[in-house]
This record gives C-alpha cells, structure tokens and sequence, in this order.
C-alpha cells in the first residue's frame, strides 16, 4: 500500500475510534433477535418505527452510530476491504475466499460489457435528461438485453404480421401499385400468462444481480461521458470496479489514490437499512415483479432530494454560501422558512452518521489546496458547526452521507449532477441482496391508509356541475 492510499485507511481508522469513544455511553442495540410474526410496534407518520420485515443483510443502530453489514463494522469495511468483496458479502451472506472473489471479480469485469443496453440508452435524449432519470431508463434497458421476461413465453406469428393503424400511418405505393404503412410494427401473438416462478428463475437470479452491479456502473459512467459531450468508453477489465468507473467517466486511468478514494465511497454507499429506495426495491420485488424493475424503483426514490438527491444540492447550497459568506444569516433565514439544511438529519441516526465521519475528514484531505474545492469545504465546516450549535443536542440533527460526499466527489473532478448516480451505483449492492433475500419469504408488502374522507355522499345531477 502506498503512502497515500495508507493516509486514507488512516482516516478511516480515526474515525472509528472517534465513533467508538463517542457513543460508548449509548444503550445497547434493540430490534436484532427474530421476532415471532404478526409484531407489535408503534408506527408514526412516514411509517416511522414500523418493521417491515426480518433481514440478515444489514443493520443501523441510530443511537450508536453503528452500520453493519453481514457483521462487519462500516469502518472495518472501508478500512480492510474492497467494493467487489462488500458486493460478495451483501450478496452471499460471508466474505469470499481468495478462489471466490477471483471468480467474481472476473465474473462482474465480464459483466461490464453492456453494449446492447447502451445502443438502446443512447437513442433517447439523455443528454437532456438528469442523469438519474437517464440511469432510471438504462436499467429497464438492461432488462431488455439480460431477460427474456416479455418475450420467453411469445410466439412471433408467421409472417411477421403488420399491425399498424392504416387510418393515421402515411401509407405510400409499391412498385407494383399495392400501398403499404411507412411506418410498420411487428406484431407478437398475444402473451401466455408468464408463470411467476419462471420470471424469478429469469430475472430474479444471482447471476442478475451481478448484472445490475457490473452494468449500472457502465451505464453511469457512459450518462457522465455523453453529459460532457464526450463518446461512451469500453470498460476496462482488468482495473478494479472502483477505478474501471472512474476511468470510464474520466477516460484516464486513475491514481491508487483516486481509486481507493471511490472504492471507500462505494463501501459506504453500498447498504443502509430499510431506507426509503430499499423499501422501494421490495415493495415492487414482493409483487414478483422483476429484480430489474425492483432496481429500477429504487433508482426513482434514490433521486429525491431526501434522499440521495441530497448529495447534489449540498454542492449547490455550499456554492451559494462561498458566494455570500453569510452562514449564520443564511441559516436562519432557511429556518424560519422551515426549510430543511441539506445533508443534515436523519430518520434513525440520533448519532453523527458514520459514513459522514470517514467522508467529513476525507473531503478536508483531498480538498487541500485545491481553489475550486477548499473554500466550499471551509463553507461546509462553518455549516456544520452553526447547525450543531443550533441543534446538535436538542434534536439531534448530524451530517449525513450526502453533506461531505459530494466534495468528496467534487475533488476527484466529478460534476454535482453525478453524484446521486454514484450513489446509486453502489446502494444497487443492497438492493439486489435485501430483494434476493426477501423473496425467500416473499409476502407482498400492502399497509393500509386511514380513511379520513367523507361517506355517503349524494351524486349530484349534472345540472348542479353546470353541464
Ligand atoms: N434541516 C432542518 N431541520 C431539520 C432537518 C434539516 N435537514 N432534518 C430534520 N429537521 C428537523 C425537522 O424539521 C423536525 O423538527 P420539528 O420537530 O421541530 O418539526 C425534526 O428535525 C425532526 O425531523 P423529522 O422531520 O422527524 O425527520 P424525518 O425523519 O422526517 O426526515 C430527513 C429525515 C428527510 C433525512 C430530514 O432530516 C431532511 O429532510 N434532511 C435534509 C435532506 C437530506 O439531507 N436527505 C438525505 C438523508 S440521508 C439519505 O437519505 C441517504
């Protein structure tokens, strides 16, 4: 390990001690044994508090600061490991040997290739279109290209039938004097009902999974290279994950330093709990939908800016107070408006988030002398400290994942615009193992809402409604 890679383990190993001393006094984990169904719990709005289901993949204690993944410490993780490794251990349930990872790692270098999906990505506007919405469409692509869920069960009809609307298609002549449409659609016989069992043979295997994660990154980075104006690249198998994607986006082959940089934001990104895109993934997944329509969700709730969206406007609101130089004026504008801080708060970290705690210290080591990232890193200090000044002990409101990432990110010389799709090349790694999982004891999710509307309420004719 260089000196430079061995700075950022250094980094990592702090801030677990720091976390360790920090919440040492805090209670002992709750909600970790199994649990005899149906549960009693108290849920709020939002679905606070409600358990959704039993899991083995991953763990949050929001009062400890603790994210685990299979049993292993984040901090360990990040410290030790590697993104293809946390990818095996979210997916599998233990860490590989060194015959397993090998295997794997060939295993999603061959899968990078996604050259079908990118034909298909790159005949809609993506250049106009957030990348997240770009990223959202070139899963349901993949889809097209790895399964056979819509076409396995069809019969093509002999004579590729014309079905077109002879009314409203511009219909021209043939040589021979017979008109025919311009426009022609091939027609399939209609569906026989798919069996769910055969569609998660298909599209609900490992071997999809590996999928999603080799090709999500491939299709992030070619949405980066056509937003820059610039052509699609091939991966490059022998680089790791990490550095494959920051070569694809970047098209120069990274520094060590560059490439476990993204390797740690990878590894921390990787799997949180039953946060809200995990929840999306199972819920579509518990329908027997798909794991690339499950993926596909959680791309979609992953964009919100209470989300992950968060990451990409931190940067804006950082730019904004560089600018200005007013923190204490700009926050408390932003409070009495009842806006929310971006990057700050959390639905269970009572606790500084770990993830900010390796990032924070990370964003200042890389931000170091550079003029276009150091002052928006001051900006985001200063923030901190007035937000835990005005809040820290009362409501318990930290940085979250999203507050430093961005200048993490922002250091390595990606756009903001990017970062939520970083974020959800790697959170695809929980996604598929929390659905793989949950499909074992698959039960389809269905709450209820309380009705608060009104009853037996008179049709009123339509001479009342001006008809
Ligand atoms: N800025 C200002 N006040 C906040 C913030 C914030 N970022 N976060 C929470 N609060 C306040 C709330 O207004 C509330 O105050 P009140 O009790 O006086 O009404 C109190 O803290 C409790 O917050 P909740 O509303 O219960 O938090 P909730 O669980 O609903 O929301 C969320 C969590 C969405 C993350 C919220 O903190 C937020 O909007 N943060 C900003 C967006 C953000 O950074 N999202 C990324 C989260 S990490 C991730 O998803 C990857």
């Amino acid at each position: 390990m260089d000196h430079q890679t061995q700075t950022i383990t250094d980094i990592i190993l702090k801030a677990a001690e720091r976390a360790r001393v920090e919440t040492s006094n805090e209670p002992e984990p709750g909600l970790t044994k199994r649990v005899k169904w149906p549960v009693t719990c108290t849920v709020g709005p939002g679905l606070e508090g409600a358990i959704a289901c039993e899991s083995r993949v991953g763990y949050v204690n929001g009062a400890k600061g603790w994210l685990i993944y299979r049993g292993y410490d984040i901090f360990d993780l990040a410290a030790h490991s590697n993104f293809e490794e946390v990818c095996y251990l979210l997916l599998h349930g233990s860490l590989p040997t060194a015959d397993e990872f090998r295997a794997f790692r060939d295993r999603l270098a061959e899968y990078r290739w996604v050259n079908k999906t990118l034909r298909m990505l790159m005949g809609f506007p993506i250049e106009e279109m957030h990348p997240m919405a770009a990223l959202r469409l070139g899963v349901n692509l993949m889809r097209q290209e790895f399964t056979y869920a819509d076409s396995r069960e069809r019969r093509p009809v002999k004579g590729n039938i014309i079905g077109s609307d002879e009314d409203s298609i511009p219909m021209e002549t043939k040589p021979r004097g017979e008109t025919h449409a311009i426009y022609e659609f091939k027609r399939r016989s209609r569906a026989r009902r798919l069996r769910a069992s055969q569609q998660m043979d298909d599209a609900g295997s490992i071997q999809s999974a590996y999928h999603l994660i080799a090709g999500m990154a491939t299709l992030a980075a070619a949405i980066s290279r056509v937003h820059q104006g610039l052509m699609p690249l091939d991966p490059d198998p022998e680089l790791s994950h990490a550095a494959n994607l920051l070569y694809m986006m970047t098209g120069r082959r990274p520094t060590p330093l560059e490439e476990r940089v993204m390797d740690v934001c990878l590894i921390l990104h990787a799997d949180h709990g039953m946060n809200a895109s995990t929840f999306a993934s199972l819920v579509v997944a518990s329908t027997l939908a798909d794991i690339y329509l499950a993926v596909g969700s959680g791309v979609a709730a992953l964009q919100g800016p209470l989300h992950g969206g968060a990451n990409e406007q931190v940067i804006y609101m950082l730019e904004e107070l560089a600018e200005t130089g007013d923190v204490t004026g700009w926050i408390g504008k932003k409070l009495a408006a009842k806006d929310r801080i971006m990057g700050f708060g959390h639905r269970v970290y009572k606790a500084y988030d770990p993830r900010a705690r390796v990032l924070g210290p990370l964003a200042e080591a890389l931000a170091r002398g550079k003029p276009d990232v150091e002052p928006l890193f001051r900006v985001a200090q200063q923030l901190e400290a007035e937000v835990l000044n005005r809040f820290g002990n009362e409501k318990k409101i930290f940085p979250n994942v999203d507050f430093y990432s961005g200048l993490v990110y922002r250091s390595l010389g990606i756009e903001p615009e990017m970062f939520t799709p970083l974020f959800a090349v790697s959170r695809v790694a929980g996604w598929t193992a929390r659905v793989l999982e949950y499909l074992h004891n698959n039960r389809i999710f269905r709450p209820r809402a309380i009705y608060v509307g009104e009853f037996h309420k008179e049709f009123p004719s339509p001479a009342e409604r001006g008809f």
